[in-house]
């Protein structure tokens, strides 16, 4: 048995923050465990990141977007979830296919049926076993952010989280490297309101799969509410035979 457990959330929303600290209590409790964020993950995905979240890159096509949103999918499925997940791990993604369906379908009105065909060829099929959603508005999740950035630019960002040194590096913001501003930040309020809107719809057509929860409490409650919730999948994954002791 293997568990594959996604985070998806509107931007601001505390995920990738989220994700690091179960990845840090499943490593800490000595489950086979690996985080990757998307797009990137790969270093092809890295690349293709760097093209897709350019501020410079104004010129780019509804279409070539994505395409390279799931051509960066196509390669951490293939390259890294995949296999983990047929050793019997546990994969954790910072992002996956519905983000795709929340932000280039709902947010920019790209056809659902041709984003599904997609995402298959890209995926393989490969579904979430859960997708955790960290609830917020859109307007509260872009108002964090920028908050985040001006305190980062005064340099009165928050510590780095006390997490264990070989939880992998994955840049950007993840609460240890410098808050990025990117391209699809950059749009306008009302996209984002889509794409919170989106989600919603997301949820509600595959109520079993989600597990939302709300993004505005305090982050050790979340982390706790979250854990809690994988209880039962855990049950079936074999855990490490040797553990590192936890260096925190
Ligand atoms: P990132 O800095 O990782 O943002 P976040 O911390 O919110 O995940 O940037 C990823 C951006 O790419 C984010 O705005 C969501 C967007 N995105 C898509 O539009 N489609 C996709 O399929 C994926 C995976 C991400």
């Amino acid at each position: 048995m293997s568990l594959f457990v996604t985070f998806e959330g509107p931007e601001g929303s505390g995920k990738s923050t989220q994700a690091r600290l179960l990845y840090s209590y499943l490593h800490a409790r000595g489950y086979p465990v690996i985080l990757v964020r998307e797009p990137g993950g790969t270093r092809i995905g890295d690349l293709i990141r760097r093209i897709v979240l350019d501020l410079q890159h104004t010129e780019m096509a509804d279409t070539t977007e994505m395409l390279l949103f799931s051509a960066a999918r196509a390669q951490l499925v293939n390259e890294v979830i995949r296999p983990y997940l047929e050793q019997g791990g546990i994969v954790l993604c910072d992002r996956y296919a519905d983000s795709t369906y929340a932000y280039q379908g709902y947010g920019l009105g790209r056809d659902m049926n041709e984003l599904r065909t997609l995402t298959a060829i890209a995926t393989g099929g490969l579904l979430p076993d859960v997708t955790i959603y960290l609830d917020l508005t859109a307007d509260e999740g872009l108002e964090r952010k920028r908050r985040k950035r001006q305190e980062q630019d005064a340099g009165r960002a928050a510590p780095p989280l006390n997490l264990p040194s070989e939880l992998p590096r994955l840049g950007g913001a993840e609460g240890r490297g410098p808050i990025e501003w990117n391209r699809l930040d950059a749009r306008e309020v009302a996209y984002h309101r889509r794409v919170a809107e989106g989600y919603r719809k997301l949820i509600a057509q595959e109520p079993e799969r989600w597990r939302a929860f709300d993004a505005c409490q305090a982050i050790d409650a979340l982390a706790g509410q979250i854990a809690g919730e994988l209880e039962p999948w855990l049950e079936h994954i074999q855990m490490l035979e040797t553990t590192t002791p936890d260096t925190q």
